[in-house]
């Protein structure tokens, strides 16, 4: 199985960037833990992170061609505005899970809408870093039980 994890804009930041919302953890210790766990499981990981709604896109597209079977997404700041990102997921029509760190129903109203969720298997949020290993976990028990 292969599966593709992408990150959106500014959370390569992650570690510096407001750790009192988003914790302490880099992008590259998250997405580290995240291959180890993808390799014990004998599957193929990819991470992808940009600040470019057009290379998350294209990332998305390219998908099919890369025989990705599932999509781990934290859209960030594009989840509440990025119309073009939801239709590309729609267009490749792979399952994803959308994850968030934080909780974003406790925070600014503008964050409580999600142009994604309604098209999601599921959507975690404000389990941090933790969130993007439970989403993997269920992507993995996905792939063996919709694949034989
Ligand atoms: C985020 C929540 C978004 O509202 C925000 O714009 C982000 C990160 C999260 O992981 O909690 O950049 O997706």
């Amino acid at each position: 199985a292969r599966i593709l994890v992408l990150h959106g804009p500014n959370l390569n930041m992650l570690g510096e960037r407001e750790p009192g919302i988003y914790g302490s953890d880099t992008l590259s210790s998250i997405d580290q833990r995240l291959m180890a766990l993808a390799n014990e499981a004998d599957c193929e990981l990819e991470t992808f992170q940009s600040n470019a709604e057009a290379e998350l896109i294209d990332t998305v597209h390219r998908a099919r061609g890369l025989n990705i079977d599932f999509v781990i997404i934290n859209p960030a700041a594009f989840t509440h505005t990025s119309v073009a990102l939801r239709d590309a997921l729609a267009a490749t029509d792979l399952p994803f899970v959308e994850v968030h760190l934080s909780n974003v129903h406790a925070r600014e109203p503008f964050r409580h809408n999600s142009y994604f969720s309604d098209l999601a298997v599921g959507v975690i949020c404000g389990l941090g870093p933790l969130g993007y290993e439970a989403a993997l976990q269920f992507a993995l028990q996905h792939l063996n039980t919709t694949s034989s």
